[in-house]
Formats: structure tokens, sequence, C-alpha cells
């Protein structure tokens, strides 16, 4: 059911779980100070306790409440990648609930770059919101997904298609440093200018920075075959310019010089496969492996795994 800021500002302001447009993918909201609305919102994406939400605020001034130690360069981040696709993990105070945080001493806050999103926040304050779709498959970039996923009588505020389509990236502070624990819409070498290094991305062992690294995730029901070189398969995952010389149609995630159209595709795209009823998938990987494209490619290498 689509609704307006109004009625996503009443639903959330007494109690209830609401679909909320971002930039990057579409969440599942709840105020932080009503704890059944969160307890609802692992219940109904099958999420385990252990993996912790992001608060969502209006702007960086509404995360002081909540910590009293902010680490190096967190202003400098804040004023440059705020409002936009950056979470900063912080340590805090028991100000935020254990259930939003998983038990952990420390929390991710994010400012939502879309303007109807912050206009949402200030009516209501800080939401905590994961990706608005079932554990482990692809996130939601329409209102459409999000229906897909949880009925069509769940209410959606409706904010159109996601402009960039990858959920945002996750940066932590450990020992001296910032590292990133999750690859997302904003590219890597983008925080090297601000920080004087790249911040690593340690890619998830069994011991995760981010707990939600250890789930299966984006992944369809269609099993990806992901190669620069033709493969036999139901469907091939391609780009607009190249020609492909086998007879199995083509869904097409963009021009392949263009990475940000391609994102903004990607999970249309694979959950295509599902509505189409696809077994496999061929997915074209002749691409670069910088900047967006190392977030996709890591998107795709999880939505592959089995
Ligand atoms: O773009 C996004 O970030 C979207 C939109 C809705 O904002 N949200 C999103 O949420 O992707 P979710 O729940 O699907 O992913 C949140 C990730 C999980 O991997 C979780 O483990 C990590 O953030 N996380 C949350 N709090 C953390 C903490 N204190 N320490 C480390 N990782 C944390
Ligand atoms: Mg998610």
């Amino acid at each position: 059911m689509r609704i307006s800021l109004q009625e996503a500002a009443h639903l959330l302001n007494t109690g209830s779980v609401v679909a909320v447009p971002t930039e990057t993918v579409y969440g599942l909201a709840a105020r932080i100070d009503h704890p059944e609305a969160i307890q609802r919102i692992f219940a109904l994406k099958g999420r385990p306790r252990t993996n912790p939400l992001i608060i969502h605020v209006a702007d960086a001034a509404s995360v002081l409440p909540f910590t009293s130690q902010l680490p190096p360069h967190f202003d400098t981040l804040a004023e440059t990648f705020w409002p936009g696709p950056l979470t900063l993990v912080i340590p805090v105070n028991d100000t935020v609930p254990s259930l939003v945080r998983a038990n952990l001493p420390t929390a991710a806050f994010r400012v939502p770059h879309l303007p109807i999103t912050r206009q949402l926040i200030e009516q209501t304050g800080p939401l905590v919101m994961p990706s608005a779709n079932l554990s482990g498959r692809p996130s939601s970039t329409s209102p459409e997904h999000v229906e897909a996923d949880f009925g069509v009588e769940f209410p959606v505020f409706d904010g159109g298609v996601c402009s960039c389509g990858l959920e945002s990236t996750i940066l932590l502070y450990q020992g001296d440093k910032w590292v990133i624990g999750r690859l997302g819409a904003l590219p890597q070498e983008a925080l090297t200018p601000l920080l004087g290094y790249t911040p690593p991305f340690l890619v998830p062992t069994s011991t995760p920075l981010c707990p939600g690294q250890l789930h299966r995730h984006y992944a369809p029901i269609a099993r990806l075959l992901l190669s620069d070189k033709p493969q036999k398969a139901d469907y091939t995952l391609g780009f607009t310019d190249r020609h492909y010389p086998l007879t199995q149609p083509l869904i097409s995630l963009g021009p392949s010089n263009d990475p940000e159209t391609i994102a903004s595709n990607l999970y249309n795209a694979l959950r295509t496969l599902d509505t189409l009823g696809a077994h496999t998938a061929w997915v074209d990987t002749n691409f670069p492996h910088t900047g967006l494209w190392q977030t996709i490619n890591e998107r795709l290498r999880r939505a592959a795994e089995r």
C-alpha cells in the first residue's frame, strides 16, 4: 500500500513498521524508541538478532546524544559525505537500545541523501532501518520490490526508484585508522583524499567487522555463472552496447561505460531473473574492478555464492 509522507510519519510515530525510500535502497523503518516495532523488523525480515541495524538521522548533530567519543576525522567525513551513502560506525552509550546494536559497544549511523527521507526523520526522530528485503535476498530498489517481499498491503512510503541502487559504504574505526566493513555506493577511492590513505576493505571472514557480512546475501534463486566469456544459461545479464553471440535472452544492466546506471539496475535485474523463473544466468563480468565497479563485482560474487 503506497502511503504519503504524512501517513508514514503517523504510522511510525504510533509504533508501526513502514518501508522508507533512501537514495541507496529501501529500508524497513521503525523509530529508535519503539522496541516492539524494532523486534517486528527482525521478525519480518527473518533477520538474526546478532545483526545490528543502521540508525538514520536527519543531520550529523543528531548523532551527538548517542556518543561521547568521536573517532578522528568523524567531523570531516560527516561534513563531506553526509547526507549520502556512507555509514559510520562509532562507539555509543546506553541510549542506543542493545537490540539495535546487537549488544555491541558501537552503532552505525547514516544521514540519507533523499530529501523526503530527511523530512520524514525530522517528524519521527532517528529511524533504524535495515534494507527492505527478506534476509539473504537482493535489496529493494523500488516500491514493487518491497511489495514482492512483504505483500501489497505492506505500507510503503513511495519515493520511486532508488538513484544509487546499492547499499551504503560502511566505515569503522579500528586501532588507529578507518577500515571498510562493507563496500557500497560510495567508492573506496572517494575516501582517500580526505583520510590521506585508502581505507582497506577487509574481506569478511568468520568474524567479519560487520556481522551482517557473515550471511548469504543479495542472492536470487537463479544460479549465477560469473565469467568474462559467454556461458550457456537461461539468460544473459549483460551490457546494452555489447553483441552477445548466444541465443539466450539478454537482461540488460545498461551501458558498459556507465557503472552508476549498472549499479541502479543491478538488484532489479537479479529480481527479474526470479520473476521469469530462470534456473541459470550468465553474468558478463568483463568490466574494470575499480571505483563503483568494485562494489558491483562484490555484490555479484556474493549473489553467486551457494
Ligand atoms: O544503504 C544502506 O545502508 C541501507 C539503507 C536502508 O540505509 N541499509 C542497509 O542496512 O543496508 P542492512 O541492515 O541491510 O545492513 C546494515 C549493515 C549490516 O551488515 C550490519 O552488520 C552492519 O550494517 N552494522 C550495523 N551496525 C554495526 C556495528 N555496530 N558494527 C559493525 N557493523 C554494523
Ligand atoms: Mg541488507
